[in-house]
């Protein structure tokens, strides 16, 4: 992007490329704010999730503008058309799959989720959203920024505010599903029912076929049996909200990680899966974590992380990690982790 001195230049070219720099800024705070919701499973999920529908609907209003500037730019013989075709394609894919999830009218794919559909088609874009702005140039002028273009911008804000708004209270008038969804967008399933809560995982995770007589928990300088470890019955309600639009509230019960750790002077504690997984949590946190083995009276499933899985109450699915094989304690910050799980 360069900036040029004022000049004249006709105005569809001004208004195109004002467009083309509003969606660069749109489609920047979607994809920002919607990490942010999947970072929190508490208020900062509501916020961020308010910006980013709002965004997403801001989106959708520079559609009639965008495919007039698209229209005329595939007229012209230039490589990489189909590039752009795509991006708008997966574009296309995310907002419509972000809105049957919002207003409930399309959850479940088949194993999938619409919201894995919503996310995997922004992720898929953003390579060929990166070529885009680069090899197709927006040339920056003052007065693009100018007092009056800038209310404008805020103009187009107001109103997308004002359709998510609209839009939630239609959904919410005319009873579709998506009135029930949780302040981060979940749906509930299977709360209280052990037998009815989804499996799902982070990635790709295969689900580990776990021998408990032979299973051993590396833990506080020892190593725990299977029966050692559900001997404990420190209970638990709390709720699971994944990432893939939905939440579960179960009775969970198992060993608080402060009796199984001991007294130790870590940073953190490093609780690893059989699978390589891990999160790392503050050391502070020990005595609200729990190490569960059980969840409505009943013993955990291998989908459900058995022999033991990591409950932690007010944290997004991937904290609580499955098949649990080790939990160390040592000098790293919690901090020193990827913010999401790299497998
Ligand atoms: C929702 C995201 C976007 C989609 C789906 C999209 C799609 C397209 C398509 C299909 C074309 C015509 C084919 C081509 O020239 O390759 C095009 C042209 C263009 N786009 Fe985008 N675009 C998007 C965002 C952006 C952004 C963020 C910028 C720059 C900041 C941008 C700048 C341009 C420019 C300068 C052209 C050429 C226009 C011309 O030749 O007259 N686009 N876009
Ligand atoms: C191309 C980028 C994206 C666009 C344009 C977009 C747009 C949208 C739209 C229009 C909705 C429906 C809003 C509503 O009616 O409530 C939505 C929902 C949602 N999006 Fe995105 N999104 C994008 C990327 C992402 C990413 C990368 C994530 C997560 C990492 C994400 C997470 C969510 C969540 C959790 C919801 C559900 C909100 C709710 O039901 O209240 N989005 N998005």
């Amino acid at each position: 992007m360069s900036v040029r001195p004022a000049a004249r230049r006709p105005v569809a070219i001004a208004l195109g490329a004002r467009t083309n720099l509003a969606l660069l800024a749109l489609l920047s705070v979607a994809f920002l704010t919607g990490w942010i919701a999947f970072a929190y499973a508490t208020a900062p999920a509501r916020w961020s999730l308010v910006l980013h529908a709002a965004g997403g609907f801001a989106i959708l209003a520079m559609l009639p503008w965008k495919s007039m500037i698209a229209r005329r730019g595939l007229g012209r013989p230039r490589p990489g058309r189909w590039a752009s075709t795509l991006l708008g394609v997966l574009v296309l894919i995310s907002l419509v799959a972000g809105l049957l999830h919002s207003t409930g009218l399309l959850i479940y794919v088949g194993p999938l989720t619409a919201m894995d559909f919503h996310v995997g088609a922004a992720i898929a874009a953003v390579p060929l959203a990166i070529w885009h702005v680069v090899s197709r140039r927006v040339r920056l002028r003052p007065t693009d920024l100018s007092r009056r273009n800038v209310l404008r911008g805020g103009a187009v804000a107001a109103g997308a505010v004002a359709a998510y708004a609209a839009s939630e209270m239609v959904v919410r008038a005319t009873g579709m599903p998506g009135a029930a969804r949780r302040f981060t967008g979940s749906y509930e399933a299977g709360s209280l029912q052990p037998g009815l809560m989804p499996i799902s995982s982070w990635m790709f995770d295969a689900i580990p076929q776990i021998d408990q007589s032979t299973w051993r928990l590396p833990a506080g300088g020892r190593e725990w049996s299977y029966d050692e470890i559900s001997a404990f019955d420190d209970r638990l309600t709390a709720t699971l909200d994944c990432t893939g639009g939905f939440f579960s509230t179960q009775e969970w019960a198992g060993a608080r990680l402060d009796r199984l750790i001991g007294k130790t002077d870590g940073a953190s504690i490093r609780v690893v899966s059989a699978t390589g997984y891990d999160r790392r949590f503050p050391i502070e946190r020990a005595s609200a974590l729990l190490l569960a083995t059980r969840f409505g009276g009943q013993a955990l499933d291998p989908g459900h992380g058995f022999p033991a899985r990591l409950v932690v109450p007010d944290a997004r699915g991937f904290w609580w990690v499955k098949w649990v094989s080790a939990i160390e304690v040592d000098d790293m910050p919690p901090w020193w982790q990827s913010p999401f799980p790299l497998q």
